[in-house]
């Protein structure tokens, strides 16, 4: 059974139309990169996925259960987490504060210290922030404002605060956009060198990037998916090529 399976999804802005019965599977554990040229409907899917928008058709089943009905909030409490263009961080906590939070709240719902409990309790949650933090080679920064981190750190700050939500499946969504070649590279890393288990689907114009992670490619192009499979059968594709026609070369 598919981690995530999308069915027949379609969403209209006014009269265009941004995904036309789009079906994908994507399979647990596994990483599934979504190309496709600009305008093409890649960040709406994901969107879709996050519950910030609502499709006009289709269902979308996470872990066997019907997800379009779940609210934003809750589907981050699913398991659902997605790594924004910009990073989402708070600028003037620092490294550890920004991860403690979602960590609290993976816990309590929401944010809020209980100061009845005392910080003997806190601890574990702390260590387990600390855990992710160090995971992502960020142990140097630990109390670095966020907002003095390079780019490259800021990025691996964000996949921390992710992870720390204990997802299962991390949406991504241009991951290396505007980053430097050897950023891009250490993000490469950073993504190939996560804890097995965890699901990840990727939207990336850097085919370097998709070709060095994803096990399985599908491909959008003007709301539906034209082509779908592993790289090599992508690579070289006619529909691809026609679909990138004046774009990157795939
Ligand atoms: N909120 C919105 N209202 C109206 N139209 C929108 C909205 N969001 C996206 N669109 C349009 O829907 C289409 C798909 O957009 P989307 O952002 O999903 O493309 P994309 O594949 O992510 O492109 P890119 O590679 O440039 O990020 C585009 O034509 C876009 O202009
Ligand atoms: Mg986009």
């Amino acid at each position: 059974m598919p981690i995530l399976d999308i069915h027949q999804v379609s969403l209209n802005f006014g009269g265009l139309k941004a995904l036309q019965d789009v079906n994908l599977k994507i399979e647990e554990g596994s990483t599934h990169a979504l190309i496709g040229p600009n305008g093409a409907g890649k960040s709406t899917l994901l969107n879709v996925l996050t519950g910030m928008l609502a499709p006009s058709d289709g269902s979308v089943m996470f872990d066997g259960k019907p997800l379009l009905d779940v609210q934003p909030h809750d589907i981050n409490q699913l398991g659902i987490a997605k790594v924004f263009q910009t990073p989402a961080i708070f600028p003037e906590m620092t490294v550890l504060e920004n991860v403690t939070i979602p960590v609290f709240a993976a816990r309590d719902g929401a944010f809020r210290m209980n100061m009845f409990e005392g910080i003997d309790h806190q601890r574990p949650l702390i260590e387990f922030a600390e855990e992710q933090i160090c995971e992502l080679g960020l142990k140097d920064k630990m109390h670095t404002k966020a907002d003095s981190l390079s780019r490259g750190d800021k990025r691996r700050l964000e996949m921390a605060i992710c992870l720390a939500h204990k997802p299962r499946l991390l949406l991504l969504d241009e991951p290396t956009a505007g980053m430097a070649r050897h950023e891009t590279e250490q993000t490469i890393e950073l993504l190939n060198g996560m804890k097995d288990g965890i699901t990840k689907v990727i939207v990336e114009h850097d085919m370097n990037v998709v070709f060095s992670l994803a096990e399985k490619i599908s491909v959008l192009a003007q709301g539906q998916i034209i082509a779908e499979g592993a790289p090599d059968e992508i690579k070289g594709h006619p529909k691809v090529i026609e679909a990138y026609l004046g774009e990157a070369q795939v």
